[in-house]
């Protein structure tokens, strides 16, 4: 929160334009609001994308020890765009990239918990009923202000806009996190009923619906929401009715594989959506017999669709490890960048 519970000018050196910053928001995500294409990625603090100088003025910084700011940036007046309050009128200088520009407008609204189900043995899913509509892209993600946890927590939505594009409620998959702090508070102090701060949409891996191309997901643990999300977006829309989606989820464990069930109840299942596992850890475990894939999920989708993976749009969430090995897999099958598209989950 802000010390002075002002509304804040920011000037942006490079097209002279300005923008308010109320109370209790961040640099970032201001910019966002009024649609000018501030580059970002997590809005946590993770990946430095959001890097911008301050030429003029003062900020607050929120979280100092964001592992996307350096030592260097501090003495070069660098800070994170989300991370970042102005203490009054600022002056800053960033490059903007179209590709940013928010394709619906970031707003905040309150969250109600209306419902919580487990769907693994560590994720389970949170729906919220919102104040006021919030228009998403299947794929984008949201902020989560939670009681007594410091900064936000970032959740990537598994429902989509309903055909009028205005949903009332945000589903998250979420996984529990041993000694997360976020995750702690939605797991244990959460009951339905309580009400939150949620912000929203934000992320650049979303559906393209205008390209014609068939899909690949690849979820890895946590991942399973944005591309449950992307999966019914395509079930959904009719300009997409002769794309084939492919549904790679990756486990360590058998008992850790989800995601079926919610896409067999989708128009197309079988003869258009198709969904496989894999599990990284071959010693089964004592509740059910593995007969998917074993291995990675980046070698998995290498040996099942090989040299296919060129022509396809490719989409994967996950954490970063198994990003990494996802994005490495795929350029050296010179799949071109355009076709793939992700958000790291820090
Ligand atoms: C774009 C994106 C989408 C995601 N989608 C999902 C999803 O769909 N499902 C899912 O299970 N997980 C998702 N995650 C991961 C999720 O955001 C959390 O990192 C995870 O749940 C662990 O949170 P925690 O608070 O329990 O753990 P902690 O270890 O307590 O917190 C880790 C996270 O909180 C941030 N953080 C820590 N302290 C502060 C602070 N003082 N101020 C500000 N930020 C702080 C860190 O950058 C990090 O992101 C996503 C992450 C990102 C970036
Ligand atoms: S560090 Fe700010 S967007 Fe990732």
């Amino acid at each position: 929160m802000h010390s002075d519970g002002h509304v804040h000018r920011i000037t942006l050196v490079a097209s002279d334009q300005t923008v308010e910053c109320e109370a209790g928001d961040v640099m970032l995500r201001s910019a966002l609001r009024a649609g000018i294409a501030f580059p970002y990625e997590c809005n946590v603090g993770a990946c430095g994308n959001c890097k911008f100088e301050l030429v003029e003025g003062e900020v607050e910084v929120l979280w100092p020890e964001a592992p996307g700011w350096t030592a260097k940036d501090r003495e070069r007046r660098r800070y994170l765009g989300c991370q970042s309050a102005p203490r009054g009128d600022c002056t800053i200088k960033m490059r903007p990239a179209a590709h940013y520009a928010p394709k619906h407008t970031p707003r905040r609204v309150t969250g109600t918990l209306v419902a919580r189900r487990a769907i693994t043995h560590d994720i389970e899913e949170f729906r919220f009923e919102l104040s006021d509509d919030m228009p998403f892209e299947p794929g984008q993600y949201a902020l989560l202000t939670l009681p007594g946890v410091a900064g936000q927590r970032a959740y990537s939505m598994s429902n989509i806009a309903e055909r009028n594009g205005r949903p009332r409620e945000l589903h998250f998959q979420i996984r529990r996190v041993t000694k997360g702090q976020g995750t702690g508070v939605l797991f244990d102090v959460l009951e339905p009923g309580t009400r939150i701060g949620i912000d929203g949409p934000y992320g650049m891996a979303y559906l393209r619906r205008d390209v014609k191309r068939d899909i690949l997901c690849i979820a890895g643990g946590s991942g399973l929401a944005p591309m449950i999300s992307i999966a019914r977006g395509v079930a959904a829309e009719p300009a997409l009715g002769d794309v084939k989606l492919h549904f790679l989820y990756g486990g360590r464990t058998p008992r850790d594989v989800c995601g079926r069930d919610m896409l067999e109840v989708l128009p197309g299942w079988a003869e258009r959506l198709h969904f496989q596992a894999a599990v990284s850890d071959v010693t089964p475990d004592s509740e059910s017999v593995w007969d998917g894939h074993v291995g990675f999920v980046h070698t998995v989708a290498e040996t099942v669709f090989g040299e296919k993976l060129r022509d396809m749009e490719i989409y994967f969430a996950g954490p970063p490890a198994m990003g990494e090995s996802v994005q490495r897999a795929l350029i050296a099958l010179k799949v071109p960048f355009e076709q793939v598209h992700f958000d790291q989950f820090y």
